[in-house]
Parts: C-alpha cells; structure tokens; sequence
C-alpha cells in the first residue's frame, strides 16, 4: 500500500502543522478499514498508571499523536513508556516527581491530559502544576469543575499566572456533584478519589464508554467503584493499587467519521473492531438519514441505502447523540434532500467549521436559538449553537484549514464529496486522533496526492 508524502510548503522543512493534502473528489469509499483504542480512552488510561508503581499493560493502542504526547509527558515525569509491539505498550511509573514549568509549559496548548495529572501526583508526590491548557478550538473548555472538585477532596489551589499549583498532604473522600456531566471532571474525581482517604460520591457524573473504560481499568488496579443507574459513582478509595493488563475501548469516534465517509460518498466501509453497543444511538441516527449498516464479526459494515433524508438532531452526553459526532454528520446531511437541524448542546462554540463547507457550496445557518429540540444551557447566551442544514448541494473543492480534530476529518470527507480538488492544510491535526488516516483513505480508493 502506497504511503501519502505530503508536498512540503514552499520547499521549507515543515511541520505537521503546515502540512498540506491535496484530495480529488469524486469517488465512493468502498473496503476495509480498522480502528483501535480510542483517542479519547487511551491516554487516560495510561495515566492510571501514574497510581501505581507495577508494571502496566496496554494494548489495543493506535498510534496516535495524543498517546505520543502523553507518553513523553510521563517519560518526563520519571516513568517508563515501552511500545512492546503491535498496539502494545509497557508502562511502569517507579518514582515519578511533577514536572518543571518549562516541562509542563511543552505540554501546554498540545492536549488537555495535563489536568488530569492532579489525581497522581497529588496522592504520590503531594504537588502539581497545571499549565493553561490546550485541545481543539471549540469553546473556552474552563476547568472550573475539575478545580472545584480537587479542594472538595482536599487539595490546595494556589493560583498561578501561567497555570495552577496543586497541593494536598493527603487527599479525602468527598460528596461532589457535577455542575454538568463533564467527561474531563469525572474522569479527574475518578483518579484522584481512587488513593483518597474514605469514600466520595459523585453526583450528575458522566458515563461516556470512555469513563466505563477508565473504571474498568481502575477496577483491575484493586479499586472498588461502583456505578448507580442515577448518574451516581461512588468510589471507595483504597491504600495502594497494583498494575493492570487491558485491552482499550475501540475508537466509536473514528468509527462514526468511517460511516459518514460511506454515507457521504455513497460507499461501502467495513470498520473493522468497531462495537456496536457503544454507537447505539449513532447507529440509529445513520439509519434515519438514509443510511444502513450490518454488524458482523469484528466490525461493522456502513453503506448509503438511498437518497439520503433531512433530519433533526441534538447533540447531548450520553447516552445521546455524542457532540463529536455531528461534524462528519452534517457534512453527510449537505447531501440530504431537505431542510436538517442540529442543536449543539454540549459545546457553545462547535459550529466555526460551517463557514468553509458554505465556501465550498453548503448552505448552513447558524443560530442562537435552541432549535429542533428543548432549551439547553446556551439558550439565553450568545451563542450559535444551532444549524439548519438544506440541501442536497453540490459540493466544490477549495483551499481548507483543518482548525481542529473532528472539523478536520470532516473536512476530508466534505473534499471527497466536492466536484474538483481541494487544497487542505494543518493536516497534521487531524492525526491527534486518526491513525494512519491518509493509508486508509488511499486503501479505500480516495484520490489522494501520494
Ligand atoms: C472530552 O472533552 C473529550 N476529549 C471531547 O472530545 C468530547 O467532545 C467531550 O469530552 C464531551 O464528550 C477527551 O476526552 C480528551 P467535557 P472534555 O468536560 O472532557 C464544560 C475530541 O474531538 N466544562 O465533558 O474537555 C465544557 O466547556 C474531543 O475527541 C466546564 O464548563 O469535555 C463543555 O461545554 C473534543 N467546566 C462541557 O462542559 C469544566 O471544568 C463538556 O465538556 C469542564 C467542562
């Protein structure tokens, strides 16, 4: 299989950030791709080894640019990060101590795992420092939940021009409860309340597949965490916990950018170690609009069964329609004959990437009222979180900016679909959670510079 190159930008040495992939539409997807260990599972989980001092495996692990970025920082903190092979990686955190400022300034504005290091080196080495964060340009993504929930268990927050400082002699158990059901806050009170002295009980927490993967990987250190059907954890903390051996939750984000690649292009795609069980309610989104789908052994088959149909849709935790969802979707709903709406209602700022599909023939509004659906948070705030998608609309290639992950591939699919070339840039990333992206589109039949 014929690897992509990418053109370098007027001949300069670059960065992945500049970038740049030339893509030719026109054609249907169809064959066979696989997804691993999701961008959204594995670095934390590998941050749950930070708890222990044994040996921990991991496998199932795509080779991704957030798992690259997570393994130097625990490198950098003194631990160990062996790739074993194929998907395989060995982690043992002996003696760790926190990062410098300038090791933890590297970290900042390349991914928002930092935050999540408070757990572990709050209960290890009683200190952490937290540099202002990055992650995908969609929202202002406070961390004022997480914050709020390390003093509960007892931390100390000294306030930091350049980030936050942490301490705590020892951390305590608590009774927390979630302003919203953030995936990032949980998953904070899951590694910090699992060495803490006593019991904490978080209300209103999220339970994305993801935190039932860190719970799981937790339950295999010795943890006991229990989750009750009202949104409740209740984690006991306990004195020490031992390594873990597991397998990571296959990529159900990837998967969905698969399925709307088929559904857009009129293809044919077998996503293989896809699970059904976690994309439900996807599942019965791609239906509706005119897609369908066969579940077999080790994956799912996605393909178009007719003319595309016009829906309305609302983003929502889960188990609803995921936000990381809609963006391959509405590019899919471009292709709809009808009039389609989608209600963002977890991030106030997820729409930015409309304005390109409209320069490329879409015709997209964008709303501050709460549409198709109930009122949400953002309602009264000015915010434009609601789209009205009409189409079905021609598609034309053009010069794109990948500004952030879930845009990006979207983007992909959106040149896949255009009539001509189109010109992409700041590809690079997109490969913060799509392995090898380029190889699969090519092995898929996409014409594609190589
Ligand atoms: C995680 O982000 C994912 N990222 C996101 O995926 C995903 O979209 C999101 O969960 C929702 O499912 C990772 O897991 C690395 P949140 P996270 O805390 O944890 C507000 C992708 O493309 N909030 O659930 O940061 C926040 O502003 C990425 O893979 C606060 O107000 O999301 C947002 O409106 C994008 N204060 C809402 O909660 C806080 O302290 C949901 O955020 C924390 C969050």
């Amino acid at each position: 299989m014929s690897t992509i190159t990418f053109d370098a930008v007027d001949g300069r040495d670059v960065t992945d950030v500049e970038r740049v992939l030339r893509v030719r539409g026109g054609r249907s997807l169809r064959g066979q791709v696989r997804v691993r260990g999701a961008k959204n599972t594995l670095p934390k989980s590998m941050v749950a080894a930070l708890l222990t001092d044994q040996d921990c495996l991991l496998s199932n692990v795509a080779g991704i640019r957030d798992v690259e970025i997570v393994g130097r920082m625990i490198r950098a903190l003194g631990g160990e990060v062996q790739h074993t092979g194929s998907g395989e990686i060995r982690l043992r955190a002996g003696n760790i101590a926190p990062l410098g400022r300038g090791e933890a300034a590297e970290f900042s504005g390349r991914s928002r795992i930092p935050v999540l290091l408070c757990g572990p080196l709050l209960s290890r080495v009683g200190e952490v420092f937290i540099p202002d964060l990055g992650g995908c340009n969609i929202g202002p993504r406070p961390i004022d939940f997480h914050l709020d929930a390390l003093q509960q268990l007892g931390a100390v927050v000294h306030e930091d021009p350049d980030g936050a400082r942490l301490t705590a002699r020892r951390l305590h158990g608590a009774r927390i409860r979630l302003p919203y059901p953030s995936v990032g806050a949980t998953e904070q009170v899951l590694l910090a309340a699992v060495l803490a002295e006593g019991v904490t009980e978080l209300s209103n927490a999220a339970i994305e597949p993801e935190i039932i993967d860190l719970i799981a990987v937790l339950q295999k250190m010795g943890a006991t965490i229990s989750v009750e059907t009202d949104r409740v954890i209740t984690i006991n903390g306990v004195e020490r916990l031992h390594g873990f051996e597991h397998s990571a939750l296959p990529d159900r984000l990837e998967t969905a950018s698969w399925a709307c690649a088929a559904l857009a292009t009129d293809g044919q795609i077998f996503v293989s170690g896809a699970h059904q069980l976690d994309m439900m309610t996807f599942l019965n989104a791609f239906r509706r609009v005119g897609g369908d789908f066969r579940v077999g052994d080790g994956g799912i088959e996605f393909w178009r069964a007719g003319p595309l149909r016009s829906v309305a849709l609302e983003t929502d935790v889960h188990p609803g329609f995921m936000t990381d969802w809609q963006q391959p979707f509405v590019v899919a709903l471009t292709q709809a004959k009808g009039v389609s709406i989608v209600h963002e209602t977890v991030y106030e700022d997820r729409f930015g990437y409309t304005s390109a599909l409209n320069d490329m023939g879409a015709q997209i509004q964008l709303y501050r009222e709460c549409l198709g659906g109930r009122s949400c948070r953002f309602g009264r705030r000015n915010h434009l979180h609601s789209a009205v998608i009409v189409g079905p609309t021609p598609l034309r290639g053009t010069e794109i900016h990948v500004p952030d992950l879930r845009a990006g591939f979207s983007y992909v699919i959106a040149a896949l679909v255009a009539d001509g070339p189109s010109t992409i840039t700041n590809v690079g990333l997109i490969r913060r959670g799509y392995e090898s992206f380029e190889d699969k589109l090519l092995a898929l039949g996409a014409d594609l510079d190589a």
